[in-house]
């Protein structure tokens, strides 16, 4: 009901809209109508009203709303389900549960705030308002260890919305954070479930520092990291980015299907701010590899180059680009 009422507002450009006239709409009374008016003031959303000439939306809250994304989404599937949370632990915890219960693919959920949000590697990963995070479930039919080449192609899907919204200087590192300069602005956590041989549902968790302040984080963090607030000195609007960022996760997604990811590597390697540069990767156990970054295999692998002049081939590990 709050969502037909709010299309009605906006659909009158930000007039007054008498009040009999929403009622008769939607074929309610008007104490239900000034209820649901009451609710989405706690949103956040401001109205004008007066009995002569009705009621007009002044203002709507930036937040990513699940109707503000779908007012503008031009996806066929991805993002057509919104699960919204204001506070929620993790939104792959909540992506995982509802795969398991059978969440169509495309499925999203969306928090403005995250308790326990997750890192790679098993790191915490600081969610406060302000941000954008966002997991996708997905229901590929390709064997488990393809799964990575997903992390890629969000990577690339990311890094485009970024720049074709914004206009930054948006780069990749390997295998999955996205810089802006050499801050990161964005990291990716794919969880893949299987069963045999064959993927089941794949998470796909995208955690956007879009107006954050970076100032509340840890002094250790404060230097790697940026906000799209923090490089454009204003507010972005969520909802927005969201819709961009939708929309061309499923173009690449939909290549992905046709098998055109050697087209899509392509693009993360002319986005790539790792190929070219001199990396130490620290691996498991506390080994570590340096050299130059020369290339990455099909499967993800990042290519080294070693001082000893040998290639090496890097499947998982923290990268750093000295
Ligand atoms: C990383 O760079 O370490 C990956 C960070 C991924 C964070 C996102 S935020 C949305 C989703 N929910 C989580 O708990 N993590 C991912």
């Amino acid at each position: 009901m709050q969502e037909q009422i709010l299309e009605i507002l906006y659909a009158n450009d930000g007039k007054y809209v008498l009040l009999e006239e929403i009622t008769s709409l939607l074929n309610i009374n008007e104490k239900e109508l000034k209820e649901n008016i009451e609710s989405l003031k706690e949103k956040g959303y401001d109205f004008n009203s007066s009995p002569e000439v009705g009621i007009q939306l002044v203002e709507s809250p930036n937040l990513i709303l699940p109707y503000e994304v779908k007012r503008g989404l031009e996806t066929d599937y991805i993002g057509q389900n919104i699960h919204y949370f204001s506070e929620i632990d993790s939104t792959n915890n909540v992506a995982k549960k509802l795969a398991e219960e059978g969440a169509p693919e495309g499925t999203i959920i969306i928090a403005e705030t995250q308790t326990r949000g997750r890192g790679r590697r098993g790191k915490q990963w600081i969610s406060p308002a302000g941000g954008v995070w966002m997991s996708i479930i997905l229901r590929p039919q390709i064997p488990p260890s393809e799964a990575p080449q997903l992390t890629l192609m969000t990577g690339v899907a990311v890094a485009k919305a970024i720049k074709n919204k914004f206009g930054l200087d948006v780069g990749i590192k390997w295998p999955n954070d996205i810089l802006i300069g050499s801050r990161k602005v964005c990291g990716i956590l794919t969880e893949a479930n299987a069963k045999f041989s064959t993927i089941d549902y794949v998470v796909v968790g995208i955690g956007i520092d879009a107006n954050v302040n970076t100032e509340n984080f840890p002094s250790d963090v404060q230097k790697s990291v940026t906000s799209l607030k923090k490089e454009l000195n204003e507010d972005i609007m969520g909802p927005e980015l969201v819709q961009e960022f939708l929309k061309i996760f499923e173009d690449t997604y939909n290549e992905f299907k046709e098998g055109n990811f050697p087209e899509i590597l392509g693009e993360w390697r002319r986005m790539s701010k790792t190929i070219g540069s001199r990396v130490e990767v620290r691996k498991q156990l506390g080994k570590i590899v340096r050299g130059e970054a020369v290339g990455i295999t099909n499967e993800g692998a990042l290519i080294l180059e070693l001082d000893n002049g040998n290639l090496r081939k890097v499947i998982s590990g923290e990268c750093l680009h000295i």
